[in-house]
């Protein structure tokens, strides 16, 4: 089985797009599953509840999120209530929402995704390995497949979680930093890795921001809004093969599409 996973979602022109290419991907019969990382899909910061209701209508089955998963309030209410979204595991104690997505696909197989930040160049959060550990002994009973998102900045945090997680989910896969890295792989004992598999978003700014915003704010130390560039609209992210009875993957390959 063929999973697509989708690295951070920039923008609602980039949700119109997954909107529109995922349920062609998945009817051709190249995928059989979607994975999505939606924090920065409302404008930017956060995930409206109409976006999760348009993504989760058009085929993606999962949504993880990652720092700016709450920038959106309007989301909580979702966040505790459907299973098919989550925010990240490492947040405070009392931090609102489930930390483990889970879904049935068509087959009855049962997937699941959570997310887990970084500690390196960001926020303060919880300990990412605490959080990974008391995830997978649930996910061992909830789940027959799992993907770790791992949202982080620095390359060797991203490398370390995903050693961790080798041989405990099928895919460990990185997103926040918005670039795909050139190091996909199979880990030693069966589990996908990417450090960073790219964004969803507009290519022609910086990190989906506008160039001119950024360098105005870089140059004056002034801090403005950024606008979201609008220029070379792409989806990024990995498509994972999956042995199914042993919930390890047998391939990665990078995954990326543009539209006419
Ligand atoms: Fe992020
Ligand atoms: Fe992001």
């Amino acid at each position: 089985m063929r999973i697509l996973f989708l690295g951070d979602i920039v923008g609602g022109a980039s949700v119109d797009m997954v909107v529109r290419l995922v349920p062609t991907l998945k009817a051709g019969g190249r995928i059989d599953a979607v994975i999505a990382n939606a924090e920065n899909a409302a404008a930017g910061s956060g995930l409206a509840s109409s976006q999760f209701r348009a993504l989760t209508q058009a085929g993606v089955d999962l949504l993880t999120l990652g720092d700016h998963a709450l920038r959106k309030r309007e989301i909580v209410p979702i966040l505790e209530n459907d299973r098919r979204i989550c925010r990240p595991a490492n947040l405070a104690p009392r931090c609102p929402g489930n930390d483990l997505a889970v879904t049935t696909l068509p087959g009855g197989i049962r997937l699941a995704a959570f997310c887990v930040l970084g500690r390196t160049f960001m926020k303060p959060a919880e300990c990412p390995l605490e959080a990974i550990d008391r995830l997978l002994a649930r996910a061992e009973s909830e789940a027959d497949i799992v993907v770790a998102d791992l949202h982080a900045e620095a390359t060797a945090e991203k490398l370390l979680l995903g050693r961790h997680l080798d041989g405990k989910v099928a895919a460990a896969l990185g997103t926040h930093t918005h670039v795909p890295t050139a190091d996909h792989c199979l880990l030693p004992l069966g589990t996908a890795y990417q450090t960073d598999v790219g964004m969803c978003g507009p290519h022609d700014g910086v990190l989906g921001r506008q160039t001119e915003a950024v360098l105005r704010t870089t140059r004056s130390g002034l801090s403005e809004p950024w606008p979201l560039a609008t220029g070379d609209l792409r989806l990024n992210g990995a498509i994972v093969e999956i042995e199914l009875g042993k919930r390890r993957a047998t391939a990665i390959e990078p995954f990326s599409a543009r539209e006419p």
